[in-house]
C-alpha cells in the first residue's frame, strides 16, 4: 500500500528520499513523486505513473535539489494511477503526501470550489492541500493552518506536509495509518528528522524510532519534536532502537524477494517456534494470558487472504485437538455482519502487517463484544498490537514480496503451539501427547528444508503450468486450506485464474470443468484422509485432468505412478503437514510467475498492507 518518508535535512535529501521509496517498494504501488523545498524555499515536485525507475529517469533530466523533501509511493483508491494523480499533491503554499483515504473528501472539495480553489486531481489528497492553503490564506501560520485542517478531515490517515518559506518545519499527522518519526543517529545527521510509514522506510537513515499512537500530530523542526496527542495535549512518545538491517531488505543472492522468505522458511519457522517450545521440557510456554486458557468457551478467528487460510487450518487443529468451538471468518465480511458473539469468547486475529483494515475493524467490534483479544503478528508496533490484550509474534523477519510466504508457515507455527498449549490446558490431550506433538513440530525446520530440494523439479512442473488458462487445488482436512492458499498464490503472481477446493467437493460441481488443459494439484500426504483423496484424484485422471501429486514417501510409492509429475516430500506426523506443503505450493507459483515473466514481487494492482476497505 501506499508509503511515505520525509526528511528534515542537513543538505541535499532527494537522492534519501528516492533511497527510502525503493526501501518501500515492497508495499505495492502504482505511481511514486517526491517534493523538496528549493532555493529560494519554494516547492517543486517531480511525479511519475509506475515504477520508481520512471520518476529517477525524470529526475535525471529535471534536477531538484531541496534540503526539506517528502516522497510517496501510491496505490491508486482515488482517481486512476496517473502522474496527476500521483503524490506529493501541492500549491504554491504547501506539499503533502498521504496515505489512507479522506473520507469527507467531497464535501470539502465542494466547500473550497466555491471558495475559489481549483482542482487539478481525482484524488481526495489535493483536498487537504487546499484546505491547508486556505487557511494560511486567511492568516494563519503553517502551523495552525495544517492544526484547522486536521481537524475538519475524516477517514484514516496518515501525512506527511511541507510548506513554502519554511525550511525547519515537517509536520506529520497519523490517524488509523502508521506513522513513525525517525531521529538523526550520529553526530552528522543529528541535526537531522525524519517522517516514514514505517521503520523499513528510514532504515538508511536511522534506527532511532518512535511511533505515533494513534490521533498523534507531529511538528518536526531540527532541533525540536512536538507530538499533539487527539485530544491537542503535548505528549512524549518514546524513542525505540529498532532492528532494520540493511540485510534484511536486500534480496541476497535471489532474485527476487519471494524466493529469498520461501528458502528463509526454515530458519524463521525454526525461530519462531523456538520462542514457544522449550525442546528440552518438550511443552509449548505461552507468555501470560490475561485470560484462563482452560476456561475459554468458543473461538473465533478472523483474518484476510493468506492470514485466513492460516486461520482455516487452526480452526481444524484447534477442534480436533481441543474440542472447542472455533468459527472463522474473512474480517470483510465480519466485520458487517455484527456476528453475535457471548462474553468473555477468545478472537484471535491473524495478520502479518497487523494494520489490514478490515482485521483491525473487526477486532475493535469484537473488543466492544466483550471478547478477549489475541493477535498474532509479524511486524511489531502494528495498530493492532496496541489494541490487543496480548499478541503473539510470529519472527519472519521484514517480509517484502507481496505475496506473503514466510509469514504464513510462521503464523501456522504460532497457531499449532497455541492449539496444543489450548488442549493441554483444556485437559483434552495429556502430557505425553503434548510431548509427541511438540517433537513433530520441533522436526518441521529441518523437513522444511528437505523441501526445499525439490525445487528444481517444481520448476519443471511449472513450465507446463504456466501454459494454462485455469488450475485447480484439490485438498482434504489440514491440506484444504493449503489448497485454498496454492491457488491465492498462484492467482496473486503469475494471473493464471486458479481456484483451491476440498476435494469431496468436485464432484458436487467443479469436475464438470476438468480436461486435458486443466492442470490439477492434488495435495495428500498420506494419514486418515489419503485414501480418499486419492480416490478423487482418480476421477480427475479418469475424465483426462492432468495430475500434479505433492504427497510424502509413502503415497509416491503407493499412487505416485498415477500422475503426470509426483514430489515425494518427506513423512512427518500428519498434524504438522500442513506447514510443510505450504512450500511446494509457494515454489509452484514462482515458478510459474517466473516463467510467465511477470513482477513477481510487485504483481500487479497488490498491496503489501492493506489500509483500506
Ligand atoms: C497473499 C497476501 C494477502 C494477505 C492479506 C492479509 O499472498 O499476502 O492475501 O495475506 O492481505 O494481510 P495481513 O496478513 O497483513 O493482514
Amino acid at each position: 500500500m501506499c508509503g511515505i518518508i520525509g526528511i528534515l535535512g542537513d543538505g541535499n535529501v532527494t537522492e534519501r528520499v528516492i533511497d527510502g521509496l525503493r526501501r518501500l517498494e515492497y508495499r505495492g504501488y502504482d505511481s511514486a513523486g517526491i517534493a523538496t523545498l528549493c532555493d529560494g524555499n519554494s516547492l517543486d515536485r517531480r511525479r511519475a505513473k509506475g515504477k520508481l525507475k520512471n520518476l529517477e529517469e525524470i529526475l535525471e533530466n529535471q534536477t531538484l535539489d531541496g534540503i526539506v523533501g517528502i516522497g510517496h509511493t501510491r496505490w491508486a483508491t482515488h482517481g486512476e494511477p496517473t502522474t496527476e494523480n500521483a503524490h506529493p499533491h501541492a500549491t504554491e503554499k504547501v506539499a503533502v503526501v498521504h496515505n489512507g483515504i479522506i473520507e469527507n473528501f467531497r464535501d470539502l472539495r465542494e466547500k473550497l470550489s466555491a471558495k475559489g480553489h481549483q482542482f487539478l486531481t481525482e484524488t481526495d489528497t489535493e483536498t487537504i492541500v487546499h484546505l491547508i492553503t486556505d487557511y494560511i490564506d486567511q492568516g494563519m501560520s503553517s502551523r495552525e493552518a495544517a492544526k484547522a485542517a486536521l481537524s475538519e478531515l475524516h477517514g484514516a490517515f496518515a501525512l506527511a506536509i511541507i510548506f513554502e518559506g519554511e525550511d525547519d518545519l515537517m509536520i506529520g499527522a497519523r490517524r488509523g495509518s502508521p506513522l513513525v518519526l525517525g531521529y538523526g543517529t550520529n553526530e552528522l545527521q543529528d541535526k537531522e528528522m525524519y517522517l516514514g510509514s514505517d521503520a523499513i522506510a528510514l532504515s538508511h537513515l536511522t534506527n532511532r524510532i518512535a511511533y505515533l499512537d494513534e490521533g498523534d500530530h507531529v511538528e518536526i523542526t531540527r532541533n525540536s519534536v512536538r507530538v499533539f496527542d487527539e485530544n491537542g495535549v503535548v505528549v512524549s512518545r518514546e524513542i525505540h532502537t529498532v532492528n532494520t538491517d540493511n540485510g534484511n531488505i536486500d534480496k541476497g543472492n535471489y532474485n527476487h524477494f519471494m524466493m529469498k522468505e520461501i528458502y528463509e522458511q526454515p530458519t524463521v519457522v525454526g525461530q519462531t517456534i523456538a520462542t514457544l517450545i522449550d525442546p528440552l521440557k518438550g511443552h509449548v510456554e505461552l507468555p501470560e494470558m490475561p485470560f484462563n486458557l482452560a476456561e475459554i468457551k468458543n473461538v473465533t478467528i478472523i483474518a484476510c487472504g493468506t492470514s485466513y487460510y492460516a486461520a482455516m487450518v487452526a480452526k481444524y487443529w484447534m477442534e480436533r485437538l481441543g474440542r472447542i468451538k472455533v468459527d472463522v471468518d474473512i474480517a470483510s465480511e465480519f466485520r458487517y455482519r455484527e456476528p453475535v458473539m457471548d462474553d468473555g469468547g477468545l478472537s484471535i486475529f491473524i495478520s502479518q502487517s497487523g494494520e489490514t483494515a478490515d482485521t483491525l475493524a473487526a477486532l475493535r467490534y469484537a473488543k466492544s463484544q466483550r471478547q478477549h483479544i489475541l493477535s498474532i503478528l509479524n511486524v511489531a508496533k502494528s495498530s493492532m498490537e496496541r489494541e490487543s490484550d496480548v499478541v503473539l509474534h510470529t519472527h519472519a523477519g521484514p517480509e517484502v514480496g507481496v505475496a506473503s510466504t514466510k509469514a504464513f508457515t510462521c503464523q501456522l507455527a504460532i497457531l499449532a503451539c497455541f492449539a496444543i498449549a489450548h488442549a493441554k490446558a483444556a485437559g483434552k490431550i495429556d502430557a505425553e501427547e503434548e510431548n509427541r506433538l511438540c517433537i513433530a513440530l520441533s522436526e518441521v525446520p529441518a523437513r522444511m528444508a528437505e523441501v526445499l530440494n525439490h525445487d528444481e523439479a517444481i520448476q519443471e512442473m511449472a513450465l507446463e503450468v504456466a501454459k494454462a488458462r485455469d488450475v485447480i487445488y484439490l485438498g482434504r482436512g489440514l491440506e484444504y486450506p493449503i489448497a485454498m492458499e496454492g491457488a491465492l498464490k498462484l492467482k496473486e503472481i503469475s494471473y493464471i485464474h486458479a481456484e483451491g477446493y476440498a476435494a469431496g467437493e468436485m464432484k458436487h460441481g467443479p469436475i464438470a470443468l476438468i480436461d486435458k488443459d486443466v492442470p490439477i494439484i492434488v495435495i495428500a500426504p498420506s494419514g486418515r484422509l489419503y485414501e480418499k483423496t486419492v480416490s478423487n484424484m482418480q476421477e480427475v485422471i479418469a475424465r483426462k485432468g492432468q495430475v500434479y501429486f505433492f504427497t510424502d514417501i509413502e503415497g509416491a510409492k503407493t499412487d505416485g505412478e498415477a500422475a503426470i509429475a509426483t514430489i515425494a516430500l518427506p513423512m512427518l506426523d500428519e498434524f504438522v503437514t500442513p506447514i510443510l506443503h505450504a512450500i511446494p505450493v509457494q515454489l509452484l507459483s514462482y515458478h510459474v510467475a517466473v516463467a510467465k515473466g511477470t513482477d513477481v514481487d510487485q504483481p500487479r494492482n497488490l498491496a503489501k498492507s492493506v489500509t483500506v476497505e
